[in-house]
């Protein structure tokens, strides 16, 4: 019936996009998706390569597109642990094919271009996994907004800009001329929304009555700090009419402000991660120093109704793509790592000078498949299928289309074929010696991982068989979720 051999077939999946889930066979030529079939139809088809897979869930690939890799020191103490070569290793391990990593811009530095230069460099030749970049923007001068025409040329259509940390935070104007640029050039702005003025008001606070351990990282942080942000962010926006992401949504009552913008008919996307779906600020007081391994930003949220808030948002569209954050961070470090924070007048550390954030590309998807709370099209949906259209990226990845989609796959145990275990850091890909999530059960790992056509990932017969250097970089278009628009008008108000 088909007379060319393929390079690999993967038979009798349940084969499950954000379209819809049946059971197929899949056939990959020249790293393409060539055909989908009724499953077992392509048993006798010559490949070089053939998989079973048993009926087990066969899914467009990972796109994690929140992953901090090779980033210099950007607020004094801690530099991540992971660069491209172990951060894209840990991705391809958790079933994740195509990552977006940050290309940060110096504050001195009027220009953006070196800052792409630069994370280029340290990604060339170095990767297991597809990559992109967004260009991180801490000086938006005249010439770095003139640049974004050439970002675009260089395939980045995304950029990210701060509202709190004192070398980052930009100034409300600021956000403006980035976001009016950003419309013109279709490029996608992401925003980190909590306000920096009020959280160093409140680690004054703190400060002043010496509390000072890793638990009061939440304290500094609460709620109102990220609604407030998130508010002013979709206002600003507004104002200029630009579609914006918020990054890392943590909070129940910055989902609520995003949704009520949303229900109004706002471009306004939003990110959550799984430290918002499985972490509450319980992990951050723990004996010791210990609570450091869960500090990120915004912190994880009071209690059990904060984390449910999440999960519906996930369920009922508020958010629109789940990614990591993964932010490595060492903990036994006293230069780099988590432990920089400690010094001899505080023991038990500062929690200020923690540096922020907590690994995950490896686990993210294992994590949320094994709670079995979201619907496996919906899950394909958050993790790949709208990361790459939100990023521009689709059809080529988050998506299994005949003759246009790379063949990136992630394919899974058949139901009850693995015995539920807890994830211990000790197995995983990463260059970091914690997870926050040790010992939690989960019921399916990713059984094989496929770029571009490519086994990178055989669990039970090698482990990473993939090879560094073999991932490359994608020029992204436009957002999907963004449309040309004429020129903004101030007259118009
Ligand atoms: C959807 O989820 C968001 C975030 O939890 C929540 O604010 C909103 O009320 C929910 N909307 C509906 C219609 O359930």
């Amino acid at each position: 019936m088909f007379d060319s051999a393929f390079d690999c077939v993967v038979l009798d999946g349940t084969v499950v996009t954000a379209a819809d889930v049946g059971r197929y066979d899949i056939a990959i030529k020249d790293g393409k998706i060539a055909l989908l079939a009724p499953a077992r139809s392509l048993s006798k088809v010559k490949a070089t390569r053939i998989i079973d897979a048993q009926g087990a869930y066969v899914m467009p690939g990972g796109v994690d597109a929140h992953v901090h890799l090779s980033e210099p020191q950007l607020f004094g103490k801690g530099r991540p642990a992971d660069d491209f070569t172990s951060g894209s290793r840990s991705a391809i391990a958790g079933g994740t094919t195509t990552i977006i990593a940050f290309a940060p811009q110096d504050r001195s530095d009027p220009s953006i271009l070196n800052a792409l230069d630069e994370a280029q460099q340290k990604a060339r030749d170095a990767a297991y996994c597809d990559y992109s970049l967004h260009l991180l923007i801490s000086n938006p001068t005249e010439q770095a907004l003139e640049e974004f025409a050439v970002l675009r040329e260089r395939g980045v259509s995304s950029i990210k800009i701060y509202m709190t940390y004192e070398v980052l935070q930009l100034r409300d104007n600021q956000i403006l001329d980035v976001l009016l640029q950003a419309r013109k050039d279709l490029i996608t702005t992401m925003i980190h929304a909590e306000n920096g003025d009020m959280l160093t008001w409140m680690t004054e606070q703190l400060e002043r009555r010496r509390l000072l351990a890793p638990k009061y990282h939440a304290t500094s942080r609460p709620q109102i700090l990220e609604s407030e942000a998130t508010n002013r962010a979709i206002a600003l926006s507004q104002l200029v009419e630009t579609p914006i992401l918020i990054v890392h949504v943590s909070s129940p009552l910055a989902a609520n402000n995003i949704r009520t913008a949303q229900t109004s008919g706002l471009p306004v996307f939003a990110e959550t991660c799984p430290q918002y779906m499985f972490l509450t600020r319980k992990a951050l007081d723990q004996p010791g120093f210990e609570g450091a391994k869960c500090v990120c930003s915004p912190p994880p949220r009071d209690g059990e109704a904060d984390l449910e808030s999440i999960w519906r948002g996930i369920e009922n569209g508020t958010f629109t793509i789940l990614s990591s954050d993964h932010c490595p961070f060492i903990y036994d470090d006293n230069v780099d790592g988590k432990k920089s924070a400690i010094s001899e007048d505080a023991p038990l550390g500062r929690f200020r000078y923690i540096p922020n954030g907590c690994p995950g590309v490896e686990t993210r998807l294992a994590l949320v498949l094994s709670a079995d709370r979201l619907s496996p099209q919906k899950f394909v949906e958050v993790t790949s299928t709208n990361p790459a259209k939100l990023y521009g990226l689709y059809p080529q990845k988050g998506a299994l289309i005949p003759g246009l989609s790379d063949a990136d796959l992630t394919i899974w145990y058949p139901p009850s074929s693995l015995e539920p275990f807890p994830v211990t850091n000790s197995a995983l890909h990463h260059n970091v010696d914690y997870i926050p999530y040790e010992g939690q059960i989960v019921s399916n790992w990713p059984r094989y991982t496929l770029v571009r056509g490519e086994v990178v990932w055989d669990r039970d017969n090698g482990g990473i068989v993939g090879r560094k250097g073999y991932g490359q970089f994608v020029k992204r278009g436009p957002s999907a979720f963004c449309r040309e628009q004429p020129e903004w008008d101030v007259e118009r108000y």
